[in-house]
């Protein structure tokens, strides 16, 4: 309730005080479920917030106000800083199988100098992106061509964008990933994504220097919070996941070179009937190095996979000839409980390349059982740390 209070108090704030607003409604939007909101929401970009956009971005508010819009087309803002969007209606995808790319896609948020922050992404609203009509039988194929994969629309996306603090607006459904964070120092909080249980539906993709995530919430069938490379500095906190592939980082693909994640924390997580809880994943062949990765108070109910760092990890097909040398260092797991759900899988697994150990690896007060009470199995291949009997010493 309180929260409730101080969230509304904030939008109202930025509506009411914002100097300039550009409300889709005076650009050609109309809330009537079916004319399509995205060629509004980029005149009131051309139209009204480009000419208006001071050193703060919450004096330029661009407002889908409340009300049911459709969603037929993307919106695509490139080379934008210094505004809020606001979107406090409810946005409905409508469903059309040659439809690729980002639903909102912000590209190059970079042309100011100011530590400022870029833009605001806030709201009450909610996009449905109806993904159950791209996965009829929950065939992950029915409108994917597969010399164009993936080409299902995804909801949110920042590329090459700094400062960008993104709230609010709740994501249910979305036919692919939800939220792809590509720059640095962005947090993105207070905010939920919901979807069906099926893979390809990644809650936030997060990758570049000294991002942020906290107090979110994310069901789905795919990555929770998870950590691309590059990155250098990750945060994130106050998450909770459900039926999600858990909170991760890679999985990094057949060939990738140059792989470099360092200095990552999570902290406070609880994760309920998911695939993963911490998969650290990689295919054989790719190159490059992770180090410093901490995670602490997660909290597992139910979890396939709970703790796993597999350098051998080639989702549906036999892994190739171990051609490369991905190696994870000072990877540290504290506090973390919970069950397994399954009695032939490890609760812990880290298997790593031969030639390329996987060193300080460190495990304290790691409690992990099986539903039912089953056997523990841990199983650890080329790697060395601490708080394992199955760990050598390094
Ligand atoms: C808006 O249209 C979508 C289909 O595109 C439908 O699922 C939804 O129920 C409609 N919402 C309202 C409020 O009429
Ligand atoms: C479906 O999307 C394609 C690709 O964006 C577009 O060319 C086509 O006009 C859209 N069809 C409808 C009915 O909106
Ligand atoms: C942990 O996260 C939950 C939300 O998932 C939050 O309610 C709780 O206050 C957090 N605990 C601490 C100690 O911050
Ligand atoms: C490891 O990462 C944490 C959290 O990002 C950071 O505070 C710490 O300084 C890093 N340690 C080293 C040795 O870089
Ligand atoms: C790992 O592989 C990359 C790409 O083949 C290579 O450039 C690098 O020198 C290798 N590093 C080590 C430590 O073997
Ligand atoms: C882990 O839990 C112990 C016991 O509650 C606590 O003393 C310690 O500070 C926790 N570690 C971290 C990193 O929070
Ligand atoms: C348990 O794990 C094994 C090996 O991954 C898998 O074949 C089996 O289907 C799982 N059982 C259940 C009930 O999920």
């Amino acid at each position: 309730m309180y929260l409730g209070t101080v969230i509304l108090l904030v939008s109202l704030a930025t509506s009411a005080f914002a100097a300039t607003t550009c409300n889709v409604l005076d650009y050609g939007g109309v809330a009537d479920n079916s004319t399509d909101i995205a060629p509004a929401i980029t005149s009131a970009y051309n139209d009204c917030v480009a000419g208006a956009t001071t050193s703060d971005a919450t004096d330029t508010v661009l407002l889908v106000p409340s009300g049911t819009y459709a969603l037929v087309t993307a919106v695509t803002l490139t080379n934008v800083a210094d505004f809020s969007i606001e979107i406090n209606g409810d946005l409905n995808l409508i469903f059309n199988a040659s439809l690729s790319g980002t639903l909102f896609s912000f590209d190059d948020c970079n042309n100011m100098l100011t530590s400022a922050l870029q833009v605001v992404w806030q709201g009450t609203g909610t996009i449905y992106g109806h993904g159950d009509l791209w996965r009829p039988d929950e065939n992950l194929m029915a409108c994917t061509i597969p010399s164009a994969w993936p080409n299902r629309p995804r909801l949110v996306r920042f590329q090459t964008c700094n400062n960008i603090d993104m709230s609010g607006v709740t994501l249910n459904n979305s036919p692919m990933f939800h939220v792809t964070i590509i720059g640095d120092n962005n947090v993105a909080h207070d905010m939920q994504i919901i979807a069906d249980h099926i893979g390809e539906t990644d809650g936030f993709d997060m990758s570049g220097n000294n991002n942020y995530v906290h107090d979110v919430s994310v069901e789905n069938g795919d990555e929770c919070v998870t950590v691309k490379a590059p990155t250098n500095g990750f945060v994130g906190e106050n998450i909770q996941c459900f039926y999600s592939a858990g909170c991760n980082i890679g999985s990094f693909g057949n060939d990738a070179t140059g792989i470099s994640v360092q200095n990552v924390y999570y902290k406070n997580v609880t994760q309920q009937n998911g695939d993963g809880g911490i998969v650290l994943k990689s295919y054989p062949t790719a190159s490059g190095l992770v180090t410093n990765a901490t995670y602490v108070d997660f909290t597992f109910t139910n979890i396939a996979y709970p703790l796993q760092v597999d350098s051998f990890w080639c989702p549906n097909e036999a892994c190739p000839a171990t051609t490369g040398n991905i190696t994870w260092t000072d990877i540290t797991f504290e506090n973390i409980s919970g069950t397994g759900d399954n009695s032939t899988r490890p609760t812990i697994m880290i298997d790593c390349i031969a030639g390329y150990e996987c060193t300080g690896m460190t495990f304290e007060n790691v409690d992990l059982g099986k539903e039912g009470g089953a056997t523990v199995e841990i199983e650890v291949t080329n790697a060395c740390g601490t708080g394992l009997s199955q760990l050598s010493a390094c």
